[in-house]
């Protein structure tokens, strides 16, 4: 089967054809992070608007440069939620629409779906059954993944998603928006030990995760060290010490996750997981108990269509597909 994807949750409109025989996926991806960027954060009803100047120009692109044409389409996955209502509309729209004219089926996509499966696009593959982390700028939560649709829920965010306390520490010390990977960028030349950094949660049970609490730390010491005038290497300091705060926070949850489901494997996925030394730490401490950790390219960990196509091949292989009714979410649980 060859399945399209789109993509158009929230600041990303993206396109990808997966070939489940070939085990392949060619993608597309336009960025709205420019258009946002002087307004500190993403302004839905411009990303709703860009995203209808873009589905069909980047369709074009990517069929132009694939070996498939619209003609060899078996079926179309797109995301329907959650995430900013009017943007996923459009991509919705957008595909149920070049599906009734392609008269092939469509399904709607889980958008966090998505990003757990991403993995699954690499040669070296996790299986079933596994821990997932997803941490993205919306969401923190560790699921236990047993196969497609069967979720189950260990470990979430009482406040704030991880990609968002890298983005608010981030805008305090002066970056864009959003600036998870520019924060990680300025870390890598600091010395972590400089500022005692408190370590969210770690002693309390369970798999749950708390960030409002280290995001305020950051703020209050950036602001108590002056703020945007503070020197280059103390800024570096500063994100090494709220970076690495966070993977240890991250490392002792999923570690607490497989002693509590008695699994091995883990998955990592969604924006944060494009973090080296998340990469690099998880990897490291989970061996050391036998673990083996999966991730997704660089490219499929932020946003993108490739992982929506490969969702939507694996639900449609199982026979689900698109009603008549037309349901996009918001909010939608997985
Ligand atoms: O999955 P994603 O692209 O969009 C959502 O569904 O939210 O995740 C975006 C988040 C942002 O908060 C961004 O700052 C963060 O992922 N991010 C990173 C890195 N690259 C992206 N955070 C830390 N280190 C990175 N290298
Ligand atoms: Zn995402």
């Amino acid at each position: 089967m060859k399945i399209l994807g789109f993509e158009s949750s929230c600041d990303e409109t993206a396109v990808a054809i997966y070939d489940s025989q070939l085990g392949q996926v060619e993608h597309e991806l336009y960025s709205q992070v420019a258009l946002h960027a002087q307004y500190g954060g993403v302004v839905p009803e411009l990303a709703s608007r860009d995203h209808i100047k873009k589905c069909l120009p980047l369709l074009r692109a990517l069929l132009a440069k694939s070996r498939y044409q619209l003609d060899d389409i078996d079926g179309i996955g797109y995301t329907a939620g959650p995430g900013l209502l009017g943007a996923v509309l459009v991509g919705a729209t957008f595909a149920r629409s070049l599906a009734l004219a392609l008269s092939v089926p469509s399904i709607g996509i889980h958008h966090m779906e998505g990003h757990l499966l991403a993995p699954m696009l690499e040669p070296d593959k996790p299986s079933f059954p596994f821990v997932a982390l997803l941490v993205s700028g919306g969401h923190s939560q560790l699921i236990r993944v047993d196969d497609i649709g069967k979720y189950q829920l260990i470990g979430d965010t009482l406040d704030d998603a991880a990609g968002e306390a890298f983005d608010k520490t981030a805008k305090c010390l002066g970056l864009a928006y959003p600036g998870g990977a520019a924060l990680a960028k300025l870390a890598v030349s600091g010395d972590p030990t400089r500022f005692d950094f408190p370590r969210p949660m770690i002693n309390r049970q369970g798999c749950d995760f708390s960030f409002s609490g280290l995001k305020t730390f950051s703020a209050q010491l950036i602001a108590k060290l002056g703020g945007a005038d503070i020197d280059a290497q103390t800024r570096c300091d500063i994100a090494a010490g709220f970076e690495t705060a966070m993977i240890d926070t991250l490392v002792i949850k999923c570690q607490r996750a497989l002693q509590q489901t008695g699994l091995q494997t883990l998955v990592i996925s969604g924006g944060v997981s494009a973090n080296l030394r998340l990469r690099e730490q998880m990897q490291q401490k989970l061996a050391e108990q036998g673990g083996k950790v999966y991730y997704p390219r660089l490219e499929f960990c932020t946003d993108n269509a490739a992982m929506i196509a490969f969702a939507g091949a694996c639900r449609l292989a199982r026979g689900e597909r698109d009603g008549e009714e037309f349901t996009c979410r918001a909010r939608w649980p997985l």
